[in-house]
Formats: structure tokens, C-alpha cells, sequence
């Protein structure tokens, strides 16, 4: 009998997460019913955004109920089915939870194109990190030639690629992160026309010297100190992305509001909050695009690929939050 292994959500955590926050079971694996197929899962996307989905409360999407197999997006292979659209061996990628096998009734999962990248590539740039950059910086930020695009966590998942596209689009691109190596990557890598290690630097005068003329476009991953520092260096009718806040994620105080942002009455500009998923249906178009500048060489991506399988899901969520990731953070079953 195989049998799959699943972290489950075991407490709601106060500040940062815990390995007691999590409980590991084992189960057999099931037989899919009609409509349905079974997944062997062979990576998992560690995301930010799951810190959030472990608290109770109104969100953009409902929390994980205690005793739940953690919500987790990943990729793997089809190694049954009774679903019309799915065949054994089909590479796939979907919300399959902490666990190592997933039984899905295929509603949000998708074929996806080993020839073109490896299965992990499908949760970083031609994943959701992917899109998130796309049209938040595109149809949110709508940067203009020229322009000063400024982009915090700016070598993760997200923010790495929102660079990439800014300089496709032919801005002047300023990447902030933590650490000299990190910095390197922007500028090195990414081309990123400076970088600025909020770590060890002086961030404001940083910004004041690589945004001469004030930032067109700030792109959020942080929020916190950061937002409030490029807040106070935005230009006339800047448009502020704000598509998360991972310096507040772990806080167990309320989120501090920007202290700058009559900033923006001054500037006339707009600060907007997106989710990606409300772009679902539009995911077709942006991945072409995206796999078209990654064929054209234009765009490069780096997923950050750790082992230990399920037991080490909770130590390698904590890299997200302590910067040791680079590029899209994924772990292997
Ligand atoms: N709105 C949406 O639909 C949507 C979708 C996907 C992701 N997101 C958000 O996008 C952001 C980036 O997600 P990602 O998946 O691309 O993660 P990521 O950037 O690959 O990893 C997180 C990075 O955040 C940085 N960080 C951690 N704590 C920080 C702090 N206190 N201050 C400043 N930086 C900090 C770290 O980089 P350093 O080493 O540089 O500090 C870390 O590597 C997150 O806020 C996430 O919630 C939003």
C-alpha cells in the first residue's frame, strides 16, 4: 500500500511560525474517482503569502482550518486518472497541499510543458510569482520608457522578475534587497541599473542618489520602513503597486500605516493594492509573453530548489523570512 505524508496546520502561530505550529501524518493513498486524477508531487512552492493563510480572519482568501494538509501550490506528474482532460504521465501544476500525492478533481490545474523548462520553473516565472509580476507592474504600474521603476525584494520570485520586465520596458530599474550578494545578482544578473541593500546601507540617501528625479513606479513586496522611505522620494503622479508586505508578516503588533503618505496627495499619485488571482483568466496571455522573452534571452529566472522533503517544510518557509532564499524558493519531496 503506498501511503503519502502531509504537514498539516496544527496551531495558528504568534509571531514567527514554529516547527509545533505543524503536525505530520501519513495516509493511504487513494484510488481517483471519476472526474478526478491522481498527482504525485514532486515540488512545492514555499510562499510568503502562507503565513497569512495560517491566521484566522477575513483575507482575500479563507484560512487554512486547523487540521487541514497546509495549502501549498506544486508541480508533479499524473500517476492515475478518471478525468477526461488528464492522462498517467501528464506534467502538471495545481494547489496540491503539503503532501507528497494529491487527489484533484482538476478545477485550477493545469499541463504544463517539460520541453520548454523544468517542472520548478512552472512555480517561479511561469508560475504565480510570474504573473504577479507581470500585471502588477504592467496593469497596475503601467511604467513609461524612461521612467524610474523601484522594486523591493527585488531578487526574490516576484521581485526579480518585475525587474526584468521594467528594463524590457525601458526604465531605469532600482532593486533594493538584503546583502551584498544579492545586490550583485541585481546589477550583475538582472541588469538592474543600481541596487540598494537596505541591510547595510543608508536606504534613503540610496534612493535620493539612484532616483534623481524622484520614482515613477514603486513596486511592493516589503512594505513597512521601506514603502514609508520610497514614499517620501515618489515623483508627480507615481503609481504605487502594493502587492505585499513580508517585513509585517511575522509582527505581532497591528501593521504600522505609512507615516509619508501625504505623499501622495502632494503628488498626486495612487497606491493600489492587487491579487493575482484575479488576473486567472488572463494567465494564457502572460505566460507566452514571459516564455517568449525567456526564449529570446531576454529574460533569466533562478528557482531555489531545497531537499528534505515534507518534514522540512517548516524550517524552509522561515527562509523566506530571513532572506536566505534567491529566486523562487521550492522544495523537493
Ligand atoms: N499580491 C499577490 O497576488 C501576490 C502574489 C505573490 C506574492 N506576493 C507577495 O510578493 C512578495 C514577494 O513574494 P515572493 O514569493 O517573491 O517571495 P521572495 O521575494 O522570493 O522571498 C521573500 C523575500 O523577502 C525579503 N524579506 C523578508 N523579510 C523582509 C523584511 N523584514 N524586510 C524586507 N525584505 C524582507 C527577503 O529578501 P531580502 O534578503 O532581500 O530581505 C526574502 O528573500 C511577498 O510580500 C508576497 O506576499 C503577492
Amino acid at each position: 500500500m503506498t501511503t503519502t505524508r502531509q504537514g498539516r496546520l496544527a496551531a495558528r502561530p504568534s509571531g514567527w511560525p514554529k516547527r509545533s505550529d505543524w503536525a505530520f501524518t501519513e495516509e493511504a493513498v487513494g484510488e481517483p474517482a471519476d472526474g478526478q486524477v491522481l498527482v504525485k508531487v514532486s515540488h512545492l512552492s514555499l510562499d510568503p503569502a502562507m503565513r497569512g493563510w495560517m491566521n484566522d480572519g477575513k483575507s482575500y482568501i479563507p484560512p487554512v482550518v486547523i487540521g487541514e494538509v497546509m495549502r501549498a501550490g506544486g508541480v508533479g506528474e499524473v500517476l492515475a486518472t478518471k478525468h477526461p482532460g488528464f492522462k498517467v504521465g501528464d506534467p502538471v501544476t495545481g494547489t496540491f497541499g503539503v503532501q507528497q500525492y494529491a487527489i484533484s478533481d482538476g478545477k485550477g490545474m493545469r499541463k504544463v510543458d517539460t520541453r520548454f523548462a523544468p517542472l520548478p520553473t512552472y512555480l517561479g516565472v511561469l508560475g504565480a510569482p510570474g504573473m504577479t509580476a507581470y500585471f502588477g507592474l504592467l496593469d497596475i504600474g503601467k511604467p513609461q520608457p524612461g521612467e524610474t521603476v523601484v522594486v523591493s525584494g527585488a531578487a526574490g520570485a516576484v521581485g526579480a522578475v518585475v525587474c526584468q520586465i521594467a528594463k524590457i520596458k525601458g526604465c531605469r530599474v532600482v532593486g533594493i534587497a538584503g546583502g551584498a550578494e544579492k545586490c550583485k545578482y541585481l546589477t550583475d544578473v538582472l541588469h538592474c541599473d543600481a541596487a540598494i541593500d537596505y541591510k547595510n546601507d543608508d536606504l534613503k540617501a540610496g534612493l535620493k542618489k539612484h532616483c534623481p528625479d524622484g520614482i515613477h513606479v514603486y513596486f511592493d513586496n516589503v512594505g513597512g520602513e521601506i514603502l514609508d522611505a520610497c514614499l517620501g522620494r515618489i515623483a508627480l503622479h507615481a503609481r504605487i503597486i502594493i502587492c505585499g508586505a513580508i517585513s509585517q508578516y511575522n509582527s505581532t503588533t497591528p501593521p504600522k500605516g505609512p507615516a509619508n503618505y501625504l505623499s501622495l496627495l502632494v503628488n498626486r499619485a495612487t497606491m493600489t493594492g492587487m491579487v493575482v488571482f484575479d488576473y486567472a483568466g488572463r494567465y494564457g496571455e502572460a505566460a507566452k509573453e514571459i516564455a517568449g522573452w525567456m526564449a529570446a534571452g531576454k529574460l533569466v529566472h533562478k528557482e531555489d530548489v531545497v531537499g528534505g522533503g515534507i518534514d522540512a517544510f517548516p524550517e524552509t518557509l522561515l527562509k523566506l523570512f530571513t532572506g536566505e532564499n534567491l529566486g523562487k524558493l521550492v522544495l523537493a519531496l
